[in-house]
């Protein structure tokens, strides 16, 4: 795979750009993102798969903007979504309906009755009550409802303890011993039309045993309801598989695709694939610059201009990010630094004791593996805007979100009106980079 994110002539750069000259034009800090890469995720990903019955469904959650979107929905990526805003997401970045799955635990009527609408592919169905739900739902629109039933195989998935949600005792799916109950009255009711199983056994997964787990207990169930009448032609497989992270290393993507082959492949199925982070994690970065370098008694600490709230995972699961100089610089002696953000809380930490040679107050950094579930997760948390993203091709690049200034969102709150003798004082207008 071509490295997209590579010095050229001293100084990083994504593709053909670098990413001094998009700080100078955009500011910082902002996500970045090489088209190339995705579309070698999305060709690396299906291409695996070459001769199997599979199709690809982008998680979106991992990366909403409509460009990243439309980028993977070009290669062919269909969309696995989470809500209806997801949904109308996904829409505008031109998949087709007939594309479209639906996970969650917690549908609403209204959401169950757009996606009815829409004509979406198919609903994972995590409990009892969601699937009497859309029986109704479906019924009162006089239509039937695309149906995969997720179970909870109760295999740990070895990741974050926050993101392991094939565990019993999680919200997730539906329990093994309780599934006997669930397929009599999937026989019952006649508004759903049930296509197969799915499984999501966490994200972040770099260890590809619990797969080969939780597929297996696929397979036997695909095996046991069709020997009671069940015709099962679709099986689900969710997503999960990790991208390296700083320095770890993975096993092959083709491990993957064996376990795949071993456990699932001799079903006749068509499998559907949920990957999120394997897509877009490695193809964004976050550029940032250093507000301040500041020697404290004990520790030194690079403190950037961005923070927690543009990437929160190192603050919620403790991640460790691969943090560049833009600047080329190999020297083996910098001093370490704690990487930090500028937002009130001791968690607002990217890392501590990285080596960046050459960095100081001024300089841009690069965080790495900042393409999945960083402007998604971002926030306006303590008073600041959301960033810029910007979409790299080749030599080009274009803004595609722009910063949401302070200014702006303080016109989405409102004084109540037994204020109204309190008017508000007239916003001042921010500083470009942070406002
Ligand atoms: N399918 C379902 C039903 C999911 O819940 C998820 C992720 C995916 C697919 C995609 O998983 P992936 O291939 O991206 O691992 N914020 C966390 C990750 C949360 C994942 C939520 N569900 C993080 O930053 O690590």
């Amino acid at each position: 795979m071509t490295n997209v994110f590579a010095y050229q002539n001293g100084s990083l750069a994504v593709e053909q750009v670098s990413l001094e000259r998009i700080a100078a034009e955009v500011g910082t800090p902002c996500y970045v993102y090489s088209t190339e890469r995705l579309r070698q995720n999305y060709a690396d990903f299906i291409g695996g798969f070459q001769g199997m019955n599979a199709a690809v469904y982008y998680a979106i959650k991992a990366n909403p903007n409509l460009a990243v979107t439309r980028a993977l929905v070009d290669c062919g990526a269909g969309v696995d979504i989470t809500s209806v805003g997801e949904m109308e997401r996904a829409l505008r970045a031109g998949v087709s309906p007939t594309k479209i799955l639906y996970s969650g635990v917690g549908k609403r009527r209204d959401e169950i009755e757009a996606a009815l609408n829409a004509g979406i592919r198919q609903i994972n169905v995590e409990s009892l009550p969601e699937l009497h739900l859309i029986e109704q739902v479906t019924a009162e629109l006089g239509k039937r409802a695309p149906v995969t039933l997720r179970i909870n195989p109760n295999v740990a998935a070895r990741t974050y303890k926050q993101n392991s949600t094939g565990e019993l005792g999680t919200k997730f799916g539906i329990d093994l011993a309780q599934l006997d109950g669930v397929m009599e009255i999937v026989a019952k009711l006649s508004h759903i039309d049930f296509k197969g199983f799915q499984v999501h056994i966490g994200s972040h997964v770099f260890d590809f045993e619990p797969f080969r787990e939780a597929f297996q207990k696929l397979a036997d169930l695909t095996r046991f309801w069709r020997t009671k009448g069940f015709a099962i032609d679709r099986l689900d497989l969710g997503g999960g598989i990790t991208i390296p992270y700083d320095s770890q290393t993975l096993a092959p993507f083709s491990d993957y695709v064996a376990i795949v082959r071993e456990t699932v492949g001799d079903l006749g199925c068509e499998l559907a694939f949920e990957p999120g982070r394997r897509l877009v994690g490695d193809a964004g970065i976050l550029l940032s610059r250093v507000t301040f370098d500041k020697q404290g008694l004990s520790k030194r600490f690079l403190i950037l201009d961005a923070g927690m709230n543009d990437l929160i995972r190192p603050a919620m699961y403790g991640a460790r990010h691969t943090i560049l100089p833009v600047k080329e610089n190999h020297a083996a002696d910098a001093p370490l630094a704690d990487v930090v953000g500028p937002v009130c809380e001791t968690s607002d930490l990217f890392g501590e004791d990285y080596r960046l040679p050459g960095v100081g107050q001024g300089d841009l950094v690069a965080i790495l593996q900042a393409g999945a579930y960083g402007s998604a997760m971002s926030s306006n948390y303590n008073g600041r805007a959301l960033i810029p993203e910007v979409m790299v091709s080749g030599g080009q690049f274009a803004i595609v979100r722009r910063r949401i200034t302070v200014a702006e969102q303080l016109g989405w709150e409102a004084f109540p009106p037994w204020f109204e003798d309190k008017k508000p004082v007239e916003a001042h207008s921010c500083r470009a980079a942070t406002g």
